[in-house]
């Protein structure tokens, strides 16, 4: 049954995760569980856009990922190099805006310019794919309130003005509307430090399939069940008048 487009998420962000229990299942090494996660993000990208999402956030390396083993982080960072360079014209041609949010200063030097490079030549495009990338939403939040110390401190910005809207303004994406939907593979039920000032109100969908096997029919279950939830964000929502409730 097709979504009714009011009720498609402009924005999903998804917690890809169970790489390494995928390639453990099957003897493999861990690696070889992020490779084939990476193709899962080739499909969902088409998912996107066939269904109409205008924003995608995909989780791909948090702050506390580095401290796994060398050999996978190194494993890590030279897929997401090659994924760049294998999409950098596809990204271009489809018309998908890409940015990086994180701590770009924990990248090396050529993924940094590759993703700068790619940023710029894609920034006049409407449709969105965030990549969270060295990124958790505590650090991100901890920068935007050193931007807030920095403006104060030189006399641009009065304390009383540092509200909701402030500091909102003053992270990563800060154009970016917050996620209606937040997806998260392989079972786990945490947030794991992702966009915790944006999730205020996105609405939670877990699965137990693992992300190398997200395929079609996990994505539109994920979009079935945004569709049938009741959004109140603290009113009272579409509620049946009742009964005898007074009135007409
Ligand atoms: C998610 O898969 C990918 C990253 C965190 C980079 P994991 O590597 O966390 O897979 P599991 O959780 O060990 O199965
Ligand atoms: C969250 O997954 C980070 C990414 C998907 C990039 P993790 O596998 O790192 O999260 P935890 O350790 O299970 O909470
Ligand atoms: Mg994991």
């Amino acid at each position: 049954m097709e979504t009714p487009a009011n009720r498609v998420p402009a924005h999903i962000a998804i917690i890809m995760d169970g790489n390494g229990r995928w390639a453990r299942q099957r003897g493999q090494p861990r690696l070889a569980g992020h490779e084939a996660g990476s193709e899962t993000v080739r499909r969902v990208l088409n998912y996107c856009r066939d269904a109409g999402v205008r924003y995608l956030t995909l989780y791909a390396f948090s702050t506390e990922n580095w401290a796994r083993p060398p050999a996978e982080v190194s494993g890590l960072m030279a897929l997401l190099g090659a994924f760049i360079a294998k999409h950098e014209r596809e990204l271009i041609e489809r018309r998908v805006r890409l940015r990086v949010i994180g701590r770009r200063e924990d990248l090396a030097e050529p993924l940094r310019q590759a993703l700068t490079r790619i940023e710029r030549a894609t920034d006049a495009f409407e449709r969105q794919l965030i990549i969270a990338l060295s990124y958790s939403g505590r650090s991100e939040l901890a920068r935007a309130a050193r931007r807030i110390a920095e403006e104060v401190k030189a006399g641009t910005l009065a304390p009383e003005a540092v509200d909701e809207a402030a500091l909102a303004a003053r992270l990563d994406a800060p154009d970016v509307p917050d996620p209606d939907l937040i997806i998260r593979t392989s079972g786990e039920l945490r947030i794991s430090n992702f966009l915790l000032w944006q999730c205020a109100y996105s609405e939670f969908y877990v699965t137990p399939v693992l992300w190398p096997d997200f395929r079609e029919a996990d994505f539109q279950a994920a979009l079935a069940a945004y569709a049938a939830r009741d959004r109140r964000f603290g009113g009272v929502g579409q509620v049946a008048p009742c009964a005898g409730g007074g009135g007409t």
